[in-house]
């Protein structure tokens, strides 16, 4: 399915009944990264997933995105997937700053939040001078650039080899422009951390034992800063828990659903 927003086409698909779900994917992948979570949990619940602009079968965005702009595509396929109570919002790495840019805009649309393998502190300046200089890069040589560097940093060598081609085969299929606006996006985010404190929903943050990229760490210093969150720390993953750890990834995220229709 499709919805234009700000003059350009992005795709979403929405599977199953009940109350909704959506997942914001992480960089540079796409909606198909949530395969395993939407075959899970759609048996219960109406879930909803988006390629942003430029990734999977969205095409680039016509001006640079920014995190609102994000937040502007999430909230229109939202409404375009006739979602009109608040939702449960989960976000993996990128999806999760954008999810608190999110919360920043709309906190009233969001009923729960589950943040995974993100964090809410801003890049250091050499993070973000890496980021521009990635852009660039990405623009001239395309994708191949991210594969070879990142896919060792997004899952642990242990991980499957499925899943290992499934994840470069979604970065190959992210658009140069869509990876650049997305990296110079993520470089200019501000500063979440504040945020936290304001949360006041039911959240849950998950983060992959072995992720070096947002280490536990950082996820306790979230799970600390939001009053009443859960903490859950899947041993055996990396960055992409939810793909390496399908099995405990998804029980905890069902779970966490299950007990908000209880609360
Ligand atoms: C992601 O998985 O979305 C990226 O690792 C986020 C980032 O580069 O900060």
């Amino acid at each position: 399915m499709q919805v234009t927003v700000n003059g350009s086409p992005v795709e979403y698909h929405v599977a199953g009944y009940g109350e909704p779900v959506l997942f914001v994917h992480a960089f540079p992948l796409n909606s198909q990264m949530w395969q395993p979570q939407v075959e899970h949990v759609s048996r219960g619940y109406k879930t909803v997933v988006l390629d942003l602009p430029g990734f999977g079968e969205s095409p680039p965005a016509q001006e640079a995105p920014t995190m609102f702009s994000y937040v502007e595509t999430v909230a229109a396929v939202l409404e375009a997937a006739q979602v009109d109570q608040p939702a449960v919002l989960v976000g993996l790495s990128m999806g999760g700053y954008i999810l608190l840019e999110f919360f920043r805009r709309f906190p009233e649309r969001v009923r729960a939040l589950v943040l995974a393998d993100t964090r809410a502190a801003p890049d250091t300046e050499e993070a973000r001078q890496n980021r521009l200089d990635t852009a660039e890069q990405v623009l001239q040589e395309g994708p191949r650039v991210l594969v070879e560097s990142m896919v060792p940093k997004l899952l642990t060598s242990r991980a499957d080899d499925v899943v290992r081609l499934r994840v470069r085969e979604m970065i190959f299929a992210a658009t140069r422009e869509g990876i650049a606006g997305a990296l110079r996006a993520m470089a200019a985010r501000p500063d979440s951390r504040p945020t936290l404190e304001t949360i006041t929903v039911p959240t849950l943050v998950i983060v992959g034992g072995q992720d070096d990229l947002t280490p536990p760490a950082e996820a306790e210093g979230m799970a600390q800063a939001i009053a009443g969150a859960e903490l859950e720390v899947i041993e055996g993953a990396g960055h992409l828990s939810n793909l390496e750890r399908q099995d405990a990834f998804n029980a905890a995220l069902l779970r966490f659903l299950d007990d908000l229709g209880s609360s």
